[in-house]
């Protein structure tokens, strides 16, 4: 099938554009790499169904459960932002460790415009699949406006002022981003212990009490296995998998057979589930098994 002509508009900086995807939101355009941040067609819808309902995060956020996240690529934030948006909604702790290589600029994390993107892509019936619909509502995202600009002010202090450690920040009331800049080829849970936060966050602190170690969940979010090799191999694949509890789960975009089978070289339980309704026909969940 031909890949559709999406219109795209300059940025303030030549090296991305903005791209406007089949869901009404936006997303960038990688110039050099020549691939955008999200799937064409439907950046938020992508996220919320790929990332934020099939890892289970929604389903716990909602619950009240307090909640650990990991990501590989943070990318323009829509994850993050729209994950800590749902944590700060439901009054629930979230601690979020987020690893980048390549910090965007702050004024184009500030330029996302991501709440008129939710607006556009619940109103249009998007963030759904075409067996199941996690009914998401725009209320959920009220508190998306506070959390950008308190992410847009933490990456412009850093980029300011780098810091050779993880960037550990309080967003929100209930939201603590642990940012860790540089490859993530070369990152391992002990280089940004969750149990390091305790000094930093009394909900994490709370957080662990009868918590297995690990994270709840992995958002496993490179750019593709074509432009992206190196994030896709069977070691990082199994650092990502270790780094998760017992029952934790990791989801990805990417249903390629390689990926599966590192996945099940590691003792993941892996299976195929449905991508948003006009995107991606499968996705990919893993699960760590919840007794060895
Ligand atoms: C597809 S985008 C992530 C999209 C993101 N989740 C979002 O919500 O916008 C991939 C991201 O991975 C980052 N990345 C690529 N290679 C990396 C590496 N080796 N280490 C860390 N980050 C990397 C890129 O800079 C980019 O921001």
């Amino acid at each position: 099938m031909p890949t559709p002509n999406r219109p795209r508009q300059p940025t303030s900086h030549s090296a991305w554009q903005w791209l406007v995807t089949d869901d009404g939101s936006r997303t960038l355009w990688d110039v050099g790499r020549e691939e955008t941040f999200h799937s064409g067609c439907g950046a938020v819808a992508e996220t919320l169904i790929v990332y934020v309902d099939h890892s289970g995060v929604l389903s716990r956020l909602r619950q009240r459960v307090p909640t650990r996240v990991l990501e590989y690529g943070l990318g323009t934030a829509t994850s993050f932002l729209l994950t800590a948006s749902l944590a700060e909604h439901y009054r629930t702790p979230l601690v979020y460790t987020a690893l980048e290589c390549s910090l965007l600029p702050s004024e184009i994390l500030g330029q996302l415009d991501l709440a008129k993107s939710v607006e556009s892509c619940l109103s249009g019936g998007f963030a759904k699949t075409p067996v199941a619909d996690p009914l998401f509502e725009l209320r959920e995202f009220a508190e998306l406006p506070s959390m950008i600009g308190a992410l847009v002010d933490a990456v412009a202090e850093w980029q300011q002022r780098p810091i050779p450690r993880p960037l550990v920040t309080r967003i929100g009331q209930f939201v603590t981003l642990q940012l860790w800049i540089g490859d993530a080829c070369h990152w391992t849970p002990q280089q940004t212990q969750l149990s390091a936060l305790h000094g930093t966050a009394s909900d994490a602190n709370q957080m662990h009490t009868g918590q297995a170690a690990g994270y709840d969940a992995v958002y496993f979010d490179p750019f593709s296995p074509e432009t992206n090799p190196e994030l896709w191999t069977s070691e990082v694949l199994e650092v990502a998998a270790a780094a998760l509890c017992p029952g934790g789960l990791l989801t990805s975009y990417c249903v390629k057979s390689t990926v599966r089978r590192a996945m099940q070289q590691c003792g993941m339980l892996v299976h195929k589930a449905a991508g948003p309704v006009g995107g991606k026909r499968e996705v990919l969940v893993a699960q760590r098994p919840a007794r060895p």
